[in-house]
């Protein structure tokens, strides 16, 4: 199969949603409609499975909440399917808007009673930042919902992007139908059941099929007929190419713990959702035909064993062929490496792997060489860009609480945030460690693997820090900038200086006294999303 075959075959995306939405019931009914498992319930019982041998997971266990992002793959149709499985967490949402660097699509959840929440807000924020293509899902129909009108502008209003409702619902709750399929005159009647696994859809000849009436009732015909006429008047005709621009969502009703609207979402997904697309660089934009290899690490994953300090880095390949055992440019170390045993994550699975194409996604076991972002490539200097560190919202000073055990929390505490669990920063003279975070959950984390993993223990004493942000400007006014702010000046994982502004009125000082220097929000300044 030549490269181009190979990356047409690939459809790599993550679902988000706000927690509780419907985001894993959803991503277990996808891979159930492909194949990849058997039973309904093996998503979740095997995020239980995975706390028995971890005690990292036995946090995510406790609090119910999906900590860590994994890949599964399948086969559907012609196609091989990538999920990246992003935390729902609101605590973990660097980790997700990190996952959204590796995917080509996204399929955001709403739950139809809720609508538009805080973290849809924020997600979607960073998909448009990107111009990643969107399909939406309202979920949960089989409950009473709001009007899917009110629904449809709330999406456009609130997250800035058209929509272009593609099935319509007939009813909601206790009076739910079904769902009407507009684009081929289908209808998929509902049936409340968490086991079926094929839709059976009757094909009609357009909304004014006699046969209508019989099958969901004079009253939910007339109101089905009037509905879609509004809805040809309203929306424009759906236009693939603004979908595949990420500036128009395609819309889709369904009930995911009901089975109901998943094999259509899947099979519109297939079918519209872009396979591999470009990717920038610091040099050049990347296309995914190029033959020569490259790829970036785009989250670091601790052994689930933690008797064994190696870890997993989750490569996205993102032009040419990645082979096993060949050499490649680790661009940050400058460093030749090869992988004896990488591999992906088909139908659930680990298996070793030959080669990977892009828009796959390689496991590859670390010893300490990676970070995230880190570029491989066939030996060209270049490093993806579109990874930035976000600002933290929380910041705190390691305090070592065992002097016996100091090297072992530095490493730690290295280890930790390079795999992304938070933030360091660094103040020198006097080597003051700050972590910072988005929520309160990351320390808690940080201490329970610090105790279990690396046998160290720390305390978090707060500190009065509102943003971290990375400057830009002429040398000299950044080092007398510096000088005068000298408390308050601290270093990135890379090396950068960051002022930690206080407050907001500190950093609206800083801004005015100093219209020299640009202070960013994120450390990587075109993509910025603060
Ligand atoms: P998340 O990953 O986005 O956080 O959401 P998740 O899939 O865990 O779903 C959150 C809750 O919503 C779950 O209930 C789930 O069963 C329910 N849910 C998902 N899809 C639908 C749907 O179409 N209709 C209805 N009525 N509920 C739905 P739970 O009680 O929190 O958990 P569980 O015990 O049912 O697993």
């Amino acid at each position: 199969m030549t490269l181009q075959q190979e990356i047409n075959k690939r459809k790599t995306f993550g679902i988000i949603s706000h927690p509780d939405a419907g985001k894993t019931t959803l991503t277990e009914k996808l891979l159930l409609f492909g194949g990849a498992i058997q039973i309904a319930g093996a998503v979740k019982s095997n995020k239980i499975t995975k706390t028995a041998t971890s005690d990292f997971m036995e946090i995510e266990k406790q609090r119910g909440i999906s900590v860590a992002t994994s890949v599964m793959s399948f086969h559907y149709k012609d196609k091989i399917v990538n999920i990246l499985d992003t935390p729902g967490h609101k605590d973990f949402a660097e980790d997700t808007y990190r996952t959204l660097t590796a995917v080509d699509s996204v399929i955001l959840v709403i739950d139809s009673v809720k609508g538009v929440e805080e973290q849809t807000r924020k997600l979607m924020q960073v998909c448009r930042m990107r111009s990643t293509p969107v399909i939406v899902f309202i979920n949960k129909l089989d409950r009473e919902g709001r009007d899917p009108f009110d629904l449809l502008e709330e999406l456009e209003k609130e997250l800035s992007i058209s929509v272009r409702p593609l099935s319509w619902p007939i009813g909601m709750g206790k009076t739910f139908k079904g769902v009407y399929l507009m684009y081929n005159h289908s209808l998929n009647l509902f049936e409340a059941s968490k086991t079926k696994r094929t839709d059976e859809v009757v094909t009609l000849k357009g909304i004014d099929d006699p046969q209508l009436p019989a099958l969901i009732g004079e009253k939910a015909s007339e109101q089905l007929a009037h509905d879609i006429e509004f809805v040809e008047e309203l929306y424009e005709p759906f236009d693939p190419a603004m979908y595949q621009e990420g500036l128009l969502a395609p819309v889709f009703f369904g009930s995911a713990v009901n089975n109901f609207g998943v094999k259509e979402l899947l099979d519109t997904f297939v079918e519209l959702a872009p396979g591999p697309r470009a990717r920038p660089t610091n040099v050049r934009e990347v296309e995914p035909l190029e033959p020569k290899f490259s790829g970036f690490v785009f989250k670091i994953h601790a052994n689930l064993d933690p008797n064994h300090r190696d870890r997993i880095a989750f490569l996205r390949v993102c032009s040419g062929k990645f082979e096993r055992n060949k050499f490649f440019n680790h661009v940050r170390l400058h460093k030749n490496l090869r992988f004896n045993n990488p591999y992906n994550f088909m139908a659930q699975s680990k298996s070793i792997i030959e080669e990977a194409y892009p828009g796959d996604v390689v496991g590859l076991y670390d010893t300490g060489n990676f970070k995230i972002g880190d570029t491989l490539t066939e030996g060209e200097e270049i490093m993806f860009m579109g990874i930035p560190s976000f600002s933290p919202e929380i910041f705190k000073e390691v305090i070592n609480t065992d002097p016996m055990k100091t090297k072992q929390l530095e490493k730690g505490i290295e280890q930790l945030t390079d795999e992304g669990v938070a933030q360091l920063f660094r103040q020198q003279p006097g080597n003051r460690k700050y972590i910072g975070t988005v929520g309160e959950l990351q320390f808690e984390v940080i201490q329970h693997r610090l105790k279990h993993e690396y046998n160290a223990s720390c305390r978090f004493d707060n500190v009065q820090f509102h943003k971290a942000c990375w400057m830009t400007g002429p040398t000299t006014a950044l080092n007398d900038f510096c000088k005068y702010k000298q408390k308050e000046i601290v270093l990135d994982k890379d090396g950068n200086r960051v002022f930690l502004a206080q407050t907001p009125y500190v950093l609206r000082m800083a801004r005015e006294n100093n219209p020299e220097i640009t202070f960013h929000e994120t450390s990587e300044f075109k993509v910025g999303i603060g």
